[in-house]
């Protein structure tokens, strides 16, 4: 049996603005085993980067987390509550056993500093080391670690000396400098060039396994997903529609949500050459459709999709669907 290290449950974040009240994420439940790579998918919009920023409290204002558990297992076999957590406690957790890589490695890194300094600070915050002097050293090795050339010389290096791609590796540095349970990327290739895509996603599985770490990688990309997790949640305006395993989702697709994203990426198990987007577009979420949010898309609905809210079924050991058609 594979054991959870996270069990969300009905997550619900709302943003209060002036237009109105955006519901970002509804009653979103999973589980991610430890271990594994968890991919999170869907198209921009849908709520992907709300739902894993509010895994550890991180909603500014106008959000609001309004509803929901988030029950992280701990190495010692205690459960707590991650929402539950006052500011001080969950900042313990934030950027140490749970880390964040975010799409952007510009704006991830502070112009001022070298990147030694940075890599430092973040182990130094949790009291990792006891200098900088000493926390330099350990850049050092966590840049050979993230397989940046010449790392003694690259330590000493600010942002703008590097490349995109080199960046983005000193910010997964970032992320596994404090040795994480949890390390969460948000489209960390997103901002890249397809060819250094490739590697980075490569460093994160080298990551995974020095660092013994659990990985959630969100993309709104499919192909990227076959290659690198082991399983998937897909979600389309706030709501998760469907989760599987890899071979699952891409073999046996069951939401057509999932089907239309699916017709939208080269297929590495369908070999299936012609790409078709999905007609439309992801829905304003002050104002979501009634029933299942991808009704007024879907090339399938019914009658009764414009009504009622399909629950996630599981439908196979391990893949859930929520869908009128099951
Ligand atoms: N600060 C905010 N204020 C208002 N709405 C927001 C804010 N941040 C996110 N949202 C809304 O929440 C929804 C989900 O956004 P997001 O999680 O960023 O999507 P994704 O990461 O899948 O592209 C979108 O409708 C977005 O407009
Ligand atoms: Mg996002």
């Amino acid at each position: 049996m594979p054991e959870p290290i996270l069990q969300v449950r009905n997550l619900t974040v709302h943003f209060y603005t002036y237009a109105g009240i955006v519901k970002a994420i509804e009653k979103v439940s999973f589980d991610v085993y430890k271990g594994e790579t968890f991919a999170l998918v869907g198209e921009t919009g849908c709520g992907k980067s709300v739902t894993s920023r509010a895994l550890t409290q991180l909603i500014e204002s106008p959000g609001r987390i309004v509803e929901g558990q988030v029950l992280y297992y701990r190495d010692d076999g205690s459960v707590v509550d991650l929402l539950k957590l006052s500011e001080e406690e969950i900042r313990k957790i934030r950027g140490n056993e749970i880390a964040y890589i975010f799409q952007d490695p510009h704006a991830s890194l502070d112009p001022l500093y070298t990147v030694g300094h940075q890599i430092a600070e973040a182990m130094e915050v949790h009291g990792k080391i006891s200098n900088i002097k000493e926390g330099i050293q350990k850049a050092i090795q966590i840049l050979k670690s993230v397989l940046i050339p010449d790392p003694e010389r690259r330590v000493k290096n600010y942002p703008h000396e590097l490349s995109g791609g080199m960046k983005q590796r000193v910010v997964i540095g970032i992320g596994v400098s404090n040795n994480p349970r949890i390390l969460i990327a948000d489209e960390p290739t997103t901002a890249l060039d397809v060819t250094v895509q490739a590697q980075i996603l490569e460093l994160l599985d080298k990551m995974k396994r020095e660092y013994n770490a659990t990985i959630i990688l969100i993309t709104h990309n499919l192909g990227v997903v076959a290659e690198t997790a082991d399983r998937v949640a897909v979600m389309y305006a706030g709501k998760i529609v469907e989760i599987g395993s890899v071979d699952q989702i891409f073999k046996n697709p069951l939401h057509p949500y999932t089907q239309g994203l699916l017709k939208a990426v080269p297929n590495p198990m369908t070999k299936i050459e012609k790409l078709e987007a999905i007609p439309g577009t992801v829905p304003n979420l002050i104002n979501p459709p009634s029933g299942c949010r991808f009704h007024p898309r879907c090339p399938k609905a019914m009658e009764v999709c414009k009504q009622k809210v399909p629950e996630l079924k599981e439908i196979e050991p391990g893949h859930f669907v929520a869908c009128h058609l099951y």
